[in-house]
């Protein structure tokens, strides 16, 4: 069976009341498309179409992924103009299956079991709400046979309290629909082309109607504002948090854990309060991350212990590591094994090497340091010119005494040692130990000034 998978996602989301288009807004850090494509991707489509309204150039642009078909749908005219546009591209598939771009939660599971069940005739997925406002009513007969399905403006009273509604999911054999389609006309309380017309005329034309549940309710939950994008990513954190729990990661609270991205965790991980995961993390196995850390993209090693309020972006993280609290590590640098980053460090684009410790108020940016080095506490590598950046190189077993200002290019040599408050601009000798501040003197009968009485 070929199937062909089109996404609606044309609607302009006007109560997300935002530039950004709808489908785009983030839940879990990646847009809300991009989820409805990866559960689409896992039923192996032979074609994925994605409708897309105008400003759509973005959405293409971001989603950027070469298996899909785009087509444009420069005006809402309703879901069933809208999958009509995509109907030149899904002539030659056995049958298609309706997903939308703003219902982000639909699980693979609900729409294997209703590929399944619907394997003859045509299959539509429901749910039964204590709320039903706003979404089409399953109409049924008084034998349980759907009859058709009524758009809440166009519902009568008595429709109106029917609580088994439309999640708007179905599949339909392609030369059906072809036909239905044909016949769709506006005549209705909001002048649309209704995809949901269909239903009436498959019962008319004899074709058996598959209704399929899914699993929860809320999968079937789209997003149209602000509350409803907040209430399904409190839904996906949660599914998330449970999903790592299972696998044995220790959560201190998991409604306070966000993973924003894709988390792999060794053994006896523990995650404390508030910490933010973001793009691919890799954990190893012993590993601690406290309070209100944020990870992004950091691949951390066994036995390391990241402690409170440190950010660490595009960084990897050598075994035996202790890092934080207040520490922040960017972009490029790498943390060779057993290194000690203590509070308001922050390290760019360097490697540290094994053993070394910058434990208290330094800038480390653009250096290779070696294994066994101690930097003292408020030492500087001037890396920047104003114009360009530059290395700094210090060797393994070098001591670099406190606030010191290293100016790159510069070169600190094996075992050497750097005064306290020096401003370091040439290379320093290995093994020696050099110094360059002004010489301490005293001024003997100095007095300071005082006021007359
Ligand atoms: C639709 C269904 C309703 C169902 C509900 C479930 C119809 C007529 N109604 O109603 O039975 O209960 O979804 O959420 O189908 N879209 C386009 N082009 C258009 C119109 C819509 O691409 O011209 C897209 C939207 O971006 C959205 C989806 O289709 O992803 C649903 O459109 P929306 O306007 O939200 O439909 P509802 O009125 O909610
Ligand atoms: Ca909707």
């Amino acid at each position: 069976m070929k199937l062909g998978i089109v996404i609606l996602a044309a609607g302009q989301g006007t109560r997300m009341k935002s530039s950004l288009p709808k489908v785009l807004h983030p839940l879990a850090g990646r847009p809300l498309l991009a989820h409805v494509l990866e559960t689409a991707r896992s039923l192996q489509p032979a074609k994925t179409v994605v409708v897309y309204g105008h400003g759509g150039e973005r959405v293409r642009d971001t989603i950027d992924n070469p298996d899909i078909l785009w087509v444009e749908q420069a005006e809402q005219l309703g879901t069933g103009h809208a999958v009509q546009q995509a109907m030149p591209l899904l002539q030659d598939m056995d049958k298609v299956l309706v997903l939308y771009g703003d219902v982000p939660l639909i699980r693979a599971e609900s729409l294997q079991a209703l590929v399944h069940e619907a394997a003859s005739g045509l299959g539509l997925m429901t749910v039964t709400l204590d709320d039903p406002s706003g979404y089409g009513r399953i109409e049924r007969d008084a034998d349980g046979r759907v009859l058709r399905i009524v758009e809440q403006k166009d519902a009568s009273e008595e429709q109106l309290a029917i609580p088994e509604i439309n999640t708007g999911i179905m599949l339909i054999d392609t030369a059906r629909l072809q036909g239905w389609l044909q016949e769709l006309s506006p005549q209705n309380a909001q002048g649309e082309y209704y995809l949901t017309d269909i239903i009436a005329m498959a019962v008319r034309d004899g074709v058996d109607i598959h209704v399929t549940q899914p699993a929860d309710t809320v999968e079937a939950e789209g997003i149209n504002d602000c509350l409803q994008l907040a209430s399904l990513e409190r839904v996906l954190q949660r599914w998330q948090a449970e999903a790592l729990m299972r696998d044995g990661v220790t959560l201190k609270d998991p409604a306070r854990f966000d993973l924003r991205g894709s988390l792999s965790a060794g053994t006896d991980v523990v995650l404390d309060v508030n910490v933010i995961i973001e793009g691919q993390v890799v954990l190893g196995s012993n590993v601690t991350i406290g309070a209100n850390t944020v990870l992004r993209n950091v691949q951390v090693a066994d036995n390391v212990c990241i402690r409170e309020n440190c950010v660490i972006e595009d960084a990897v993280i050598g075994p035996d590591s202790a890092i934080g609290p207040f520490s922040r590590i960017r972009p490029g640098t790498e943390l060779v094994g057993g290194a000690h980053v203590g509070n308001f460090v922050e390290i760019k684009n360097s490697t540290i090497g094994l053993g070394s410790k910058v434990n208290h108020l330094s800038y480390i940016g653009d250096t290779q340091m070696g294994s066994g080095v101690n930097i003292g506490a408020g030492t500087i590598t001037c890396n920047y010119d104003g114009a360009y950046k530059h290395q700094t190189v210090i060797e393994d077993k070098s001591f670099i005494g406190s606030n010191a200002a290293l100016v790159a290019p510069v070169r600190i040599g094996e075992n050497a040692t750097i005064g306290a408050g020096s401003v370091i601009a040439k290379d320093a000798e290995a093994g020696e130990l050099t110094l360059a501040r002004g010489k301490q003197v005293t001024i003997r009968g100095w007095k300071r000034p005082s006021k007359e009485k």
